[in-house]
């Protein structure tokens, strides 16, 4: 990756609190600014397999003159659990962590998730730096402030908004990602391109062969990588800026959401998330398609761009009793009425309430495929 990568670009988010999110390079230097002058001790929050990189923040804190502490957490979905919870706060409480103390997060979703929903709680809320190290917590988990945890109930039932203090974006800890966690990544990176900024898809448009080739990538695709990222966390951070809480605006983050939510759960969670949410973005524009309000031409971009990286656009087509079943459980929906978010055109989204329940099928038939056909989700 060339040294042109390494100047900091800061986008600020104003929510609960105006924070700055920094994408660059070997950003260490940068987590004492964020956590503030007050702070003593710091609990670092990370999944074993990150072990290497949160000793070295660790010991990078303690040259600066902060008490460091470590909390390992299990690599998987599983780290999202009331036990690991009630292991952190044991941990703060031991070590009498206070109101002017802080908790930093190492890793992807689920523990960006975990540790904001952690530092949510401590004492009504203390402040937590995120450091994502995939691309999908780059651009979506470790921005915005939603935190929580799983219950045998469902995923995400029971969280908090709490803002971060700050959040480090360094690419470098791209360099090792696996394909599959790229591809999973730019399924939200093309999401954030559909409903508001239409230059994220002709980038990935005009690179997706590159894309296919990762990790063997030049220096010109990891520009184009950091503009991605840069783009999708601007996106992000103006939406969440403006609504926070979801009562409105930020709904439009979940574009493809409420059909892949629902994959996800008939599939009991064996899709990787960006997959189910590849085909719930096929399926919405086909319900905007079917309901007058998108072109064929723009619904062909949606196939085109999502196979061209390798995301899944059709799904097997004998489960439409649970899907339906699992939309209308879902949790963005309000009173009875299902709800949408599609397109009126790309980077205009709007929302459809109560369609048709014959438009909701005949968007699924055009999303399904044959079921004894091999699905191209398996590998993800
Ligand atoms: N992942 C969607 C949101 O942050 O609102």
């Amino acid at each position: 990756m060339s040294d042109v990568l390494d100047t900091p670009t800061r986008i600020t988010v104003t929510a609960e609190r105006t924070y700055d999110v920094v994408v660059g390079r070997h950003l260490l230097g940068e987590l004492p600014g964020l956590l503030g002058k007050n702070v003593a001790k710091v609990l670092i929050i990370h999944p074993e397999s990150l072990e290497a990189t949160a000793q070295a923040v660790r010991e990078d804190l303690l040259e600066q003159g902060y008490e460091a502490l470590l909390a390992v957490i299990p690599d998987a979905e599983t780290a999202k659990s009331a036990e690991v919870l009630e292991f952190c706060w044991q941990i703060l409480g031991q070590a009498d962590f206070t109101r002017s103390d802080a908790i930093v997060s190492i890793g992807g979703g689920t523990a960006t998730d975990l540790a904001g929903f952690v530092a949510a709680t401590w004492l009504r809320g203390i402040a937590v730096v995120h450091i994502p190290t995939t691309l999908l917590a780059m651009v979506d988990a470790a921005v915005g402030g939603k935190t929580g945890i799983n219950t045998a109930e469902g995923k995400n039932l029971v969280g908090a908004f709490h803002s971060p203090v700050g959040v480090l974006c360094d690419l470098a800890a791209l360099e090792t990602l696996p394909k599959w966690d790229l591809v999973a990544g730019l399924a939200e990176i093309i999401k954030i391109g559909f409903i508001q900024d239409p230059v994220i898809l002709e980038l990935i448009e005009n690179r997706s062969d590159e894309f296919t080739r990762w990790p063997e990538v030049s220096d010109q695709m990891w520009s184009v990588l950091r503009e991605l990222v840069e783009r999708s966390i601007a996106v992000k951070a103006k939406v969440v800026s403006q609504d926070l809480r979801e009562a409105s605006l930020r709904e439009i983050l979940n574009y493809g959401h409420t059909f892949g939510h629902a994959l996800e759960q008939v599939e009991r969670y064996s899709w990787r998330h960006g997959a189910a949410v590849a085909v719930g973005m096929v399926y919405a524009a086909e319900l905007a398609r079917l309901a007058g309000r998108l072109g064929d031409e723009d619904v062909a971009r949606h196939r085109a761009i999502l196979k061209s990286v390798g995301l899944p656009t059709s799904y097997r087509g004998d489960k439409w009793k649970q899907l339906l079943s699992a939309m209308q459980r879902d949790k963005k929906t309000r009173g009875a009425l299902l709800r949408f978010v599609v397109l009126d055109a790309i980077g205009s989204p709007s929302r459809l309430e109560g369609p048709d329940p014959t438009l909701l099928a005949a968007a699924y038939a055009e999303v399904s495929h044959d079921e004894t056909s091999p699905s191209n989700a398996i590998a993800l």
